[in-house]
Parts: structure tokens; sequence; C-alpha cells
């Protein structure tokens, strides 16, 4: 597992050139480190590789993996677009530099607010039900709009990230599909793109040309019936890194290849003329960029187990406790010791889940040692919580040997923030 931005310098881990144990002693733990040049990597692998196989390709990132400012602006200047799903993001997004039409919003459950202010601030509107599409359609007209189809073929690396087939709460079902583009239509929407996006963390290319087929179907429908030629196929995100270190890399040229001839083929006999080809993905982007510093505080045996409490916990990284994810684990500053003793790594939340690993075989470890939890870059910060009363983390940009700080550790009052004390409930000495 210690491949770029990792390095292993004399027992310990340096990320791009930047020793992991000077940054934890500098900016404190838990923290997290992001590498740019992983990110760039990551986003000109895929934009190369679609770009092989497709004369029109683009990337747009998934914001909700890691939507801090510094690597919005990175891709940004890779020339990413984004896909985002709140205002919230779409704010961040404007905030980072994106134009409005290289946004592109899919929610689900989304309130007449909302959609009020995708309009008013022109970003292309991915809809998810037939209900709010006509809700959309009453507040205006979206500048481009697409639907998000229900393609029936889900996949994903845990049933909370499945996100098509018949049990999904996502996405327009087939059958609804043309009716929603001819209301659009009718409605007064000139310019149209298609969107699927069936899951999360998929290792394997068959489930893509599965739903494909079904989504291409329905393009082809609503391209006969109405006339309506498409501006994008997206795809969706969903491609896996492999957390494990037994697991093997998905294998990206060869994915892309056969997804993508697939996808050529089936534009040629649908007559869909030339729509760009999407990808939408944000844990292939970030994730691999991104590792977890959290310091050993407590070592504890009992007959059973020994137990290594560390200063991180599922309000900083949540994926472990929530869908029973492996992120692997090392000692930070004894990479070259041998692995001697199996330990849990568990966290400092009031709840028996807080387990970030269990039964892993690890160096002798020794309170006040660092430990890295490594591929922590999608769905770590950004589902980070304030549980327990325990202020977020800090975000350091590390690039070939220098380092930023690019979100700075809250603090004891962000935990007040917002919060409204009724006058009669006033402490007179304190608050
Ligand atoms: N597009 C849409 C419409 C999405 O809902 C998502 C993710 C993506 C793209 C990007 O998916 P990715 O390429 O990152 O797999 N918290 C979970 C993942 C939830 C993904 C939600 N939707 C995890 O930590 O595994």
């Amino acid at each position: 597992m210690i491949r770029f931005p990792l390095e292993n310098v004399a027992g310990e881990l340096y990320v791009d050139g930047v020793s992991s144990l000077r940054l934890a002693e500098e900016f404190d733990t838990p923290l997290y480190v992001m590498s740019e040049e992983k990110i760039r990597m990551q986003y000109r692998r895929l934009k190369d590789a679609l770009s092989n196989h497709v004369d029109r390709a683009r990337v747009l990132y998934s914001a909700k993996a890691n939507s801090n400012l510094a690597i919005l602006r990175i891709l940004h200047e890779e020339g990413a677009w984004l896909d985002v799903v709140s205002p919230g993001e779409v704010h961040l997004a404007l905030r980072a530099g994106y134009r409005p039409d290289n946004i592109l919003y899919t929610g689900t459950s989304v309130r007449d607010d909302e959609l009020g202010y995708l309009l008013k601030e022109e970003v292309m509107i991915n809809i998810d039900s037939t209900s709010q599409l006509r809700r959309l359609l009453r507040l205006g007209i979206p500048k481009l709009l697409s639907v998000r189809v229900n393609p029936m073929i889900g996949a994903g690396h845990h049933e909370h990230v499945v996100t098509a087939g018949e049990a999904s709460k996502f996405g327009v079902w087939e059958g609804e599909a043309l009716e929603a583009y001819k209301e659009a239509r009718e409605g007064g929407v000139e310019r149209f793109g298609i969107h699927m996006h069936i899951g999360s963390g998929i290792m394997s290319v068959e489930p893509y040309i599965l739903a494909s087929e079904r989504l291409l179907k329905v393009a082809k429908e609503v391209h006969e019936s109405l006339g309506v030629e498409f501006e994008f196929i997206d795809l969706g995100g969903g491609l896996g890194i492999p957390y494990r270190p037994d697991e093997d890399e998905l294998n990206l040229e060869e994915f892309i290849k056969r997804l993508m001839s697939f996808i050529r083929e089936r534009i040629k006999i649908h007559h869909l003329g030339e729509p760009e080809i999407w990808m939408e993905p944000g844990r292939f982007l970030v994730a691999e960029a991104g590792v977890l510093l959290t310091r050993v505080n407590t070592i504890k045996s009992t007959p059973t187990k020994s137990y290594a409490g560390v200063d991180a916990g599922f309000n900083t990284i949540m994926r472990p406790t929530l869908y029973g994810a492996y992120h692997h684990i090392i000692a930070a500053g004894k990479l070259d010791d041998p692995p001697v003793k199996e330990y849990d790594v568990v966290g400092p939340i009031c709840e028996s889940g807080d387990i970030l690993a269990q039964g892993r075989r690890l160096p002798e470890l020794a309170e006040g040692d660092i430990i890295a939890i490594l591929c922590a870059g999608a769905y770590g910060h950004s589902m980070s919580s304030q549980y327990n009363s325990r202020p977020r983390p800090a975000e350091v940009l590390v690039k070939r040997g220098e380092y930023e700080l690019i979100r700075r550790r809250e603090g004891m009052e962000d935990l007040f923030r917002g919060q409204v004390i009724p006058e009669r409930l006033r402490n007179p000495n304190r608050c």
C-alpha cells in the first residue's frame, strides 16, 4: 500500500516528500493530509483514458467526496466540471470559480426553494423525479436539463451506496422517463442530457455495461419519439479504488476501453448523434490522495484483546462504522518494524461501534505513536461530525515536499456557533 504519494523514508511515512510525523507535530492530530499531485494524476489518468476512446469526453468531480475549496480549485485548474448535490455545494462551487454552466446539480428530495436557487444561479439540473420536474417548471426553465434514469441495475461496495435497481429511491423509472422529457420539452426546455449513477465503489465494468444498455435504450426512445438531441450522456461516478493491500487496482484502461466501445456502438445503432460522454467520480479522484493521521493515546489489553486507543473516531472518519469499510492502517514511524501484535484500533467516541479497525497486525505500539489511516481522501472529512462535541480536524495539502493548511482545525468556539441560550436560562457568571 506504500505507493505514491506515500513513501517509506527510513521507516517513516512521508506524503509526497513531507514527513507525516512532522505534520502531526506541527498541526496536531487527527489530521487529514491531501496530496495535490495524486489528485491531478488521477484526474489526468481518467480524462486521458476517456479521450483515447471517445472524441468528446468530460470528467465532472463529485464534490461530496471532499468539498474543500482548495481541492475544488485544483480540479478546476485541471479542467474538471462539477457534480453537486446541495445548494451548499453550488455555493462552494461558485466560490471556487466554477462557471454555473459547468455545474450539474443532481439532488434527491429537493425542495422548491432549492429549485428556485438553482434557476437563479443558472446551473444545469438533473431531475430525480417527475414531481421535481413539475415543481421546477412552475418556477422557471433551466438552461439545460437532464433526467437521472434508474436503469434497474445497481452496484456498490455496500447496500447503502447502491443507487439504482428496484429498491432504490433514486432516479426516474425507465417507464416514466419519456413522459418526463415530454413534459420538459412542452415546458420550454431546449437543451438536454441523460444521466445515471448506479452506485459507489464498483470494481468491475459489467454493471456499467448492463446499466448503460438500458439507459441508452431510454435515450433512443426519447430521441425517436420527441426528436430530443442529447448533448451529453452521463454515466455517473462509482469507480472503485483498492482499499486493501491484497486488492487489485481497477484496470482503468481496460475498463474505459470496454465501456466506451460499448457506448460508441450503441450511440451509433440508436442514431443518437454525437453527445459528449461524461463521468462524475468522487472517490476515484481523491481517495488515494488522502491520509488521516491520528495519535495513539491509550494502549490497553484485556484477556482477549489489545486495543490501541487513538484520537480519531467515527466522528472523524465514519466509513468503518457506517459501512464496515476497510481502511488500511500503518504505524507512521515504524514502517520497518515487524508486525508482531494484533490490535483493535478504536476511537474516543462513547459508542461500541467506534472501531476503526479490528484485529490488525501492527508493530508493537506505544502511546504517542502516530498511526496513518490510508485512502481517507474521499468521504473522510466530508462525512465528519462534531458528535460527542469534538471539533472537526484540520486538513493540510502537500506538494513535492511543501505543505499548506487548507482547513483550520475547529476550536471549542465552533461547538457553540449558532447556539442560542434563552435569556431566562442564562448563567449570569458564564454566558
Ligand atoms: N454522482 C452521483 C449522483 C452520486 O450520488 C455520487 C455519490 C457520485 C457521483 C460519486 O460517487 P463515487 O465516484 O465517489 O463513488 N459515502 C459513501 C459513498 C457515497 C456516494 C454517494 N454518491 C462511501 O464512503 O463509500
